[in-house]
């Protein structure tokens, strides 16, 4: 396995950062999780925007996109797969080991791993802590994902692969590392960004692709809706077929399907949409 470290490639074994990387010592930096199928990434153009709107939002220095897009070529071809998560990490590199940022520059790393194709349908779970929809880093993708962590093993513990979260004045607001989409009397609502989701690629092309309402939900809706499906790089749409202990049999229902249909259509049309 070949990563990209700071301007080259490197063995997996001797691609290191410093321990006292900002990163590391307290959730400085942000990230990008990129589809690649058969070497080639998806929608790069949309997460590398997404990337220097999270280093903005952060205070990092800006990302020289140039370098990262040659860092993902690089990595892709190095290390061939059918199906691949390409993991873009950029950090406050070498710190102090308080709140304050060094002046050493930041850290890029550029990884891959290989995945398989995730089911139609899956389970997801309510869990009661909230997402901030008003904080300093609201809607950016950064490294600081502790909370979903937790969230998420409560999610395994109980047989599913999604938690979802209510923000804190009780709407529906997205999952750990998904966004949520329900379907009501034949039409699909999302939370809008205003809720405090990131706003997902995958969330955005199926709003563009499936005419979806972007709408304030209450979490409760979970309990009433007709369908409920997920969206992410590396899920697509996914159908829900079970939110806590409400079954959702034949999911993927109607309207999913067809979602998830005009959505690897679009997806084929377009590596980069
Ligand atoms: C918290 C959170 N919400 C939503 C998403 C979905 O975003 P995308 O479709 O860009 O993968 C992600 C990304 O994985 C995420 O981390």
């Amino acid at each position: 396995m070949k990563i990209w470290l700071n301007g080259g490639l490197h063995d997996l074994d001797s691609a290191r950062v410093s321990v006292f990387d900002h990163g590391l010592t307290v959730g400085d930096g942000i990230f990008e999780t990129v589809k690649a199928v058969a070497g080639r990434p998806f929608a790069l153009t949309r997460h590398l925007d997404r990337l220097a709107r999270s280093a903005r939002g952060l205070g990092l220095p800006e990302p020289d996109l140039d370098e990262v897009r040659r860092a993902c070529a690089a990595v892709l071809d190095a290390n061939p797969m059918e199906l691949g998560r390409l993991r873009i990490t950029y950090t406050g590199g070498l710190s102090p080991l308080g709140s304050d940022r060094g002046d050493q520059g930041p850290t890029l790393v550029v990884a891959l791993g290989e995945t398989t194709r995730r089911p139609d349908s899956t389970a997801v779970i309510t869990v009661p802590w909230t997402r901030n929809e008003r904080g300093a880093l609201t809607g950016l993708k950064t490294t600081s994902y502790a909370e979903n962590v937790v969230a998420l093993a409560r999610a395994t513990e109980q047989g599913a692969t999604e938690a979802l979260f209510p923000n804190t004045v009780g709407q529906l607001c997205e999952g750990t590392g998904s966004n949520v989409f329900v379907v009501l009397d034949g039409e699909i609502h999302t939370p809008p960004v205003s809720s405090g989701c990131l706003a997902g690629i995958t969330r955005a092309l199926a709003v563009e692709w499936t005419g979806a309402h972007e709408t304030d939900l209450p979490l409760d809706v979970l309990d009433r809706a007709d369908e409920v499906f997920l969206t992410s790089t590396l899920r697509d749409v996914q159908a829900v077929h079970r939110v806590d202990d409400r079954e959702l049999p034949g999911a993927p229902g109607p309207v999913t399907t067809k979602a998830m249909r005009v959505f690897e259509e679009r997806a084929a049309d377009d590596l980069d949409p």
